[in-house]
């Protein structure tokens, strides 16, 4: 298959493009990203020289850029990765969160429909469903309840992606996955911003009171799913992708601190999220029984190889938190209680 993967450079494309590059699955990718904050080519440093890669810098916005690219590089498939994908920044900042992920979404199908695209991969997230009561896991015929500008507009996304089907015959596949984790993930993450503040003997800020609940997938183990689907899902269909490890985020944060050997007295209870989801669940029966997929990787490897992982790419940190990750951090955790001067300027 000849794919285009928008927001390839960032955390899950880029492992997607490895992957399907390192198979024998995708006879050519074209990685459409814009290079925000989040997208990074180093990430793609291992396939840089593979003559199936090309890479074009730009936004999903902009119809006549998607226009070009899909008329030369004719794609059998998109699998669109591209959003604003984190939930402070949005909660900071909505903006750019609703532009890149229904516009950006919006074009894309469009330019989908009209260059008759033989299927659209819509990457989502369990976060549509809402906060759910133990011990309810949700199925994809849950209705929607999100409660953050992210959540909402991801769920708003997976809505017109199937109107396009429903409407235009364009044969869409929505796929829900629960929280990733693993390489190359942004340090804005818990997962990510806890080893590296631990590493670095910074305090570790967890939200409230640390006991809410998510469901944790090993990154390679989304995109096995993603590239299952891909191939075997049914058009107009809804999949979910859970890594089947619910786990508190308190639990999280003491998990890497005995990976990374530093004092619990690292931990600082800040103040919670805005509309903070309490529990995340999911239930992946439909991707197993269409797909025979289900996840590899335990939680305790996957955090054993993320964490060797940011120890043995120290320079890959520095350089993602030079420029202006510090003015987030500040703008983020600067109006939570933690004292500033703790947090960037020992
Ligand atoms: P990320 O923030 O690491 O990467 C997003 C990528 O999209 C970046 O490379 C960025 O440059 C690019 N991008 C942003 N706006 C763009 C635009 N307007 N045009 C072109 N490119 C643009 O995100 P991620 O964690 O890799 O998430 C990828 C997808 O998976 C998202 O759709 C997200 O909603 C979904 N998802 C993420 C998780 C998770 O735990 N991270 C879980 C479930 C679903
Ligand atoms: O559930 C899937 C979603 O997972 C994806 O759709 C999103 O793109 C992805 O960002 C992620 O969203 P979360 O908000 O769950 O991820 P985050 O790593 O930001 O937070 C995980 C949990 O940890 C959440 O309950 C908030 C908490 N947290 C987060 C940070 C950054 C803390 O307690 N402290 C922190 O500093």
């Amino acid at each position: 298959m000849r794919l285009l993967v928008t927001g390839g450079a960032g955390f899950i494309g880029s492992a997607f493009i490895r992957l399907a590059l390192a198979g024998e699955g995708a006879s050519g990718i074209l990685n459409l990203d814009k290079l925000t904050y989040a997208g990074n080519l180093e990430n793609l440093e291992a396939v840089a020289g593979d003559p199936r890669y090309r890479f074009v810098r730009g936004d999903i916005c902009d119809a006549a850029l998607v226009g070009r690219a899909l008329d030369e590089f004719r794609p059998d498939a998109i699998v669109h990765f591209a959003a604003e994908s984190h939930v402070d920044r949005a909660i900071l900042s909505p903006e750019p969160v609703i532009e890149t992920n229904l516009r950006g979404t919006f074009t894309l199908l469009e330019a989908a429909r009209e260059h008759g695209i033989g299927r659209f991969l819509q990457v989502s997230t369990d976060e549509v469903y809402g906060s759910l009561a133990a011990p309810l896991e949700a199925g994809e015929e849950f209705p929607l309840r999100p409660s953050s500008p992210y959540s909402a507009t991801k769920a708003g996304a997976d809505l017109l992606a199937l109107s396009y089907f429903a409407t235009y015959k364009l044969p869409v596949v929505v796929t829900r996955a629960s929280n990733n984790y693993g390489p190359y993930q942004f340090p804005e993450k818990l997962v990510p911003l806890t080893i590296s503040n631990a590493l670095e003997g910074r305090p570790l800020p967890v939200y409230g009171d640390g006991l809410q609940v998510r469901d944790w997938l090993y990154v390679d183990d989304h995109c096995r799913a993603v590239a299952a689907l891909l191939e075997s899902g049914r058009d107009g269909e809804i999949y979910n992708i859970g890594g089947n490890r619910s786990l508190a985020n308190l639990d999280v944060v003491r998990q890497i601190l005995s990976a990374t050997g530093v004092s619990e007295e690292l931990i600082e209870y800040v103040t919670d999220r805005p509309g903070h989801d309490r529990r995340y669940a999911l239930s992946s029966q439909k991707t197993l029984a269409a797909t025979g997929w289900r996840p590899e990787v335990g939680f305790e490897e996957g955090l054993s190889r993320t964490v060797a992982w940011y120890r043995a790419n120290a320079g890959w940190i520095e350089r993602v938190k030079s420029g202006a990750y510090q003015s987030y951090y500040e703008r983020n955790y600067g109006d939570r209680d933690l004292e500033l001067k703790r947090l960037g300027r020992r």
